[in-house]
Order: structure tokens, then sequence, then C-alpha cells
């Protein structure tokens, strides 16, 4: 699969895990893609937390299942509606969870590059998910992110040490399909929008899609 294929095909999935575990030997080479990203000042501050214990998968899933009643209960009613058949996790079908973690202090205090922009430190972790996303697509295995849980709760669910942030819960998993449309897409939740409304031209306000 070229790299442009695995970037049109990468979906969020959510419902389609066939319930297999991913092999071994895949997940590594899925791991080590995430593992070349690029990082501020090459401080590499990620780390991965693989789950599988059924209990631990359970007590996440439990977790999210409240926090989306939650937030099904904070919209009105025509967006309640159209959230109400939306899957927003496949935690326990997957049979696997990527927790990606960023470890903010990791490279010691100077780090070439965040001095202006602190943000990179967490940026660079995000780009590591991007890359484990992609390669997972290219070994035709479906990722899903789901954020919808309190970082505390996740913290003491992995025994995370003081310092170490999760940024993404990712089920990984084995697919039978990968959706050719995005499923808020399908479900009427938001669509994409037009490259050409993303582009500006040399400022932001007068440079709007010319
Ligand atoms: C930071 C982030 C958090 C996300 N959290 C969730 C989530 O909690 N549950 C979910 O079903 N999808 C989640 N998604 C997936 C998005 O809904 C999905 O990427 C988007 O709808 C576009 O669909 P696609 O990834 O299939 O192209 C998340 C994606 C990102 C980047």
């Amino acid at each position: 699969m070229s790299l442009y294929e695995a970037i049109r095909t990468r979906r969020d999935v959510r419902a389609e895990f066939t319930g297999e575990s991913v092999d071994d030997a895949v997940l590594w080479r899925i791991l080590e893609a995430a593992h070349c990203a690029p990082s501020v000042g090459n401080s590499q501050p990620w780390d991965f937390v693989l789950v599988r214990n059924r209990a631990t998968l359970r007590k996440f899933a439990a977790h999210v299942a409240e926090k989306r009643l939650a937030f099904a209960r904070s919209l009105p009613a025509e967006r309640a509606a159209t959230f109400d058949p939306i899957k927003i996790e496949g935690i326990e079908e997957s049979g696997t969870g990527i927790v990606v973690v960023h470890d903010d202090t990791r490279g010691g205090p100077h780090i070439l590059g965040r001095a202006s922009v602190p943000e990179t430190g967490v940026y660079s972790t995000i780009l590591a998910i991007q890359n484990l996303w992609l390669a997972a697509t290219a070994e035709q295995i479906g990722v899903g992110w789901v954020s919808f849980y309190d970082a505390p709760f996740l913290t003491e669910l992995i025994d995370l040490p003081a310092g170490i942030r999760p940024v993404a819960w990712l089920c990984i998993g084995p697919v039978t399909e990968f959706q050719r449309i995005p499923d808020l897409e399908r479900f009427g939740w938001r669509g994409r929008r037009e490259l050409a409304d993303a582009v500006h031209y040399e400022g932001y306000e007068a440079g709007r899609g010319q």
C-alpha cells in the first residue's frame, strides 16, 4: 500500500473489530513505526502501555460508557438523537488497548526547540500516534481512538507514575472491513470540510479561500 493510499483509507474503527487479537509480530512492526516519529529535540517523550487483561478492558469500557452517557445528556435533543446510534469505542471487541502516554520530563530541562512552544512535547507524542495509525492501516489492522475518559481514572487503572500523562487509548485489532466514509459523516454528526476552505494565502483573514 502506498503512503497516500494508507492516508486515504485510514479510518477510526469502532464496530468492525473481528474479536481476534492482533498478531504480536505485526503489533511490534506498528509500534516500531510509531517509535520512528519526529520529536522536539529528539526527546521521544512517548511510551506505549499494552493492555490485554480482560478485567482491565472491561473496567475501562464501563468507565467510558459512563462518560458517553454524560456527554449524551449534555446534548440538545436533536444532537442527542443523532449521537444515539454512534458507537464511540471497541475496547473489549478489539481485545488490545494501547495507551499512549507522554513524559514531558524526558530529555531533561533543555529540550532543543521546546523553549518557546511548550506544547511541542505533546505534539511529538501525537505524531507517534499518527505513525502508528497509518502503519496499522498499511497492515490492514484497525485502530480506534477513545477519549471519553477522565485522565485520573486511566492513570490509576494502568498505574502511571506521577508526571506521566495518558494521551490516548487506542483500540487495535483485525477488522472485517474499513468503512469508506467516516462514521461521524455516515451518521450525520459532522462531515469533512473542503480543502479549499482550509487553505489561506499570505494571511488568515485576507487570504481565505482565494
Ligand atoms: C484526538 C482524537 C480523539 C478522538 N476520540 C474519539 C473517541 O473518543 N471516540 C471515537 O469513536 N472516535 C474518536 N476519535 C475519532 C474521530 O471521531 C475520527 O477521527 C473522525 O470522526 C474522522 O473519522 P476517520 O478517522 O475515520 O477519518 C478521535 C480522534 C482524535 C484525533
